[in-house]
């Protein structure tokens, strides 16, 4: 096992994951909030560090596209607004989570506006401790999540090769039941992280 491997596992066994949620819901007691919160309480008992950003009170301006980051200053954005304190997140981060509504068949704007930011730091290999995504969502119909799923697949799985460790989608108003589920599933996120990190036998 490499160094840099063995002490990653180490880290995850003693602490955690550092998960940053991203909450795109701009309702703060409505149903992605519910489940952000049950997602934090669970996996804050199962021994994980949770951050959750309510992107909707915070002011991130959309990407500028003026390629700044990439081509002169190294991952740093111009814009100078409250992402700083979402990069700084994730470059710390083992595990991001996007939880939003469903609007319009994909996840609100102000989620999408902080998603397309990321572009300044996030490309492969740029975040080191970066492994895992998960998404929640919530939905007046069933059925309207290729749009969400299909952005997570292509962008974090595809691209960034994390692992999509949790998903929870929700339509209509969220139930105890529900609830319950996902803190009980944030609960053992740990589980599938030391089996997969310790399958290997290159010790
Ligand atoms: C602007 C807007 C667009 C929406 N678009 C959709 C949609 O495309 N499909 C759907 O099933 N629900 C849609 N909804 C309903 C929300 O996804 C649903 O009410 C969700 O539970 C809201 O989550 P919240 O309680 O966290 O705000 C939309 C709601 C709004 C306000």
């Amino acid at each position: 096992m490499t160094s840099e491997k063995a002490i990653l596992i180490k880290n995850l066994e003693m602490h955690g994951l550092k998960i940053l949620v991203l909450n795109g819901s701009p309702r703060p007691n409505g149903n992605t909030k519910k489940m952000v919160n049950a997602f934090a309480e669970g996996a804050r008992t199962g021994g994980h560090q949770v951050d959750i950003v309510d992107v909707c009170r915070k002011r991130i301006a959309g990407c500028l596209g003026c390629d700044h980051c990439q081509k002169v200053s190294e991952g740093v954005c111009v814009q100078r607004d409250d992402m700083q304190e979402i990069y700084d997140l994730l470059k710390e981060a083992n595990m991001l989570v996007l939880a939003s509504p469903v609007y319009y068949h994909s996840f609100s704007g102000q989620l999408k506006c902080a998603i397309d930011r990321t572009y300044a730091i996030a490309h492969p290999g740029k975040l080191p401790n970066l492994k895992k995504a998960g998404m929640i969502l919530s939905s007046g119909d069933d059925d309207v999540y290729e749009g969400a799923i299909y952005e997570l697949n292509r962008n974090f799985k595809e691209f960034l090769k994390l692992d999509i460790d949790f998903m929870k989608l929700v339509a209509k108003d969220v139930t105890e039941e529900t609830l319950a589920e996902i803190k009980e599933e944030a609960f053992r996120l740990k589980e599938p992280v030391e089996k997969k990190e310790e399958s290997g036998n290159d010790n």
